[in-house]
């Protein structure tokens, strides 16, 4: 299916409501046609790629489309949360919903190389899909959402480490990637066409690790929550601000280290959180957001009077270069 991995230079870019519902109806006609009655499966993270490919697919064959979501204990606030209630309340998918955060944490503590962190989150994420897809039969169809920055990224080989949630190339289904030759805005204005909410579609970058990569070195669970927390405030006050249409990328890190503060008059000795907001076109280099003084003052006191184990408020104020986007 999809055979061609290379993009028509005349294709258009898909840049209005009309291209976007264009390009449904033609998706939409082709996957029926091609799946038949067959089933398919696809892990939905509940990032904008992976959950367009599965409105389109729901569109197109319903019922006989299987979800996976794999909740790795690594998500943001409330992110499992919108999957189940996007997908399995509104648009009555078939969904699968694992919590395997026990799975993934135990097999993280004690574990502070990020590159070993990354793979452990790789192979572990492989592993539960694997072995719910086994529970299922008749699958022939694996679904995947791939975007043309995927394909054009791995013929050069810059964003091998970028792939957790891939498959091995094993893989025993074929392959069905409706989003593979599109770019990131056109796949967000077919997700807005399909009738995604603007949380899904205009979502951030987030990383395959997800939080497991700004919760610096090894992972316990109170500075998780704490991160998971402090990060919720800092995207709340953001969007209440207007920033999260503006900001590109924007997130707290808390680091593995703790200093003295005061709290109620008491004497603190817990962890700082990292606000990091910056702005790109590809995430090869960066600017820092020139975030308003007021607004940090008011994130500042919100994360440190509401956050269980923070009593300081840090700005990154380093551009990539020389700092990478995330901390890890
Ligand atoms: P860096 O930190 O390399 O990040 O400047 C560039 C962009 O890539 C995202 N990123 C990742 N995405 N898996 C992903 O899917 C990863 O392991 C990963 N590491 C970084 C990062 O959030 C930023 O948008």
């Amino acid at each position: 299916m999809y055979p061609s991995n290379v993009r028509d230079p005349k294709m258009h870019r898909i840049d209005s409501e009309a291209l976007a519902k264009a390009f449904i109806d033609e998706n939409v006609a082709y996957l029926k046609k091609e799946i038949g009655n067959e089933q398919v499966l696809l892990a939905l993270s509940g990032g904008v790629d992976s959950s367009v490919v599965a409105a389109l697919l729901i569109k197109a064959v319903g019922k006989q489309l299987t979800c996976i979501h794999v909740n790795h204990g690594l998500m943001r606030k409330g992110e499992s949360e919108q999957v189940i209630e996007v997908f399995k309340n509104q648009l009555g998918a078939n969904l699968i919903y694992i919590d395997a955060t026990d799975r993934f944490l135990d097999k993280l503590a004690g574990v502070a190389n990020p590159e070993q962190k990354r793979k452990i989150i790789g192979a572990e994420f492989i592993k539960v899909f694997d072995e719910e897809a086994a529970k299922l039969s008749g699958i022939k169809y694996l679904a995947q959402g791939t975007i043309y920055p995927d394909i054009l990224e791995s013929d050069d080989g810059i964003k091998s480490h970028h792939n957790v949630g891939g498959l091995p190339e094993e893989v025993k289904f074929e392959l069905v990637e409706p989003v593979k030759l599109l770019f990131k805005d056109e796949v967000r204005m077919v997700g807005k066409a399909l009738g995604l909410p603007d949380g899904m579609v205009y979502r951030q970058p987030f990383p395959g690790p997800g939080l497991g990569v700004r919760c610096v070195g090894a992972i316990t669970r109170d500075r998780l929550n704490a991160l998971r927390e402090a990060d919720a405030i800092l995207r709340e006050e953001f969007a209440n601000a207007g920033l999260d249409k503006k900001v590109w990328q924007y997130f707290v890190i808390v680091p593995d280290f703790k200093s003295t503060g005061i709290t109620n008059g008491k004497r603190t000795f817990e962890w700082p959180a990292v606000i990091r907001a910056i702005n790109t076109k590809d995430a090869m280099s960066a600017t820092v957001e020139e975030v308003d003084w007021t607004l940090l003052k008011k994130i500042t006191q919100r994360i440190t009077s509401e956050v269980e184990g923070i009593n300081r408020v840090l700005y990154d104020l380093t551009p990539k270069p020389s700092g990478t986007i995330e901390w890890e």
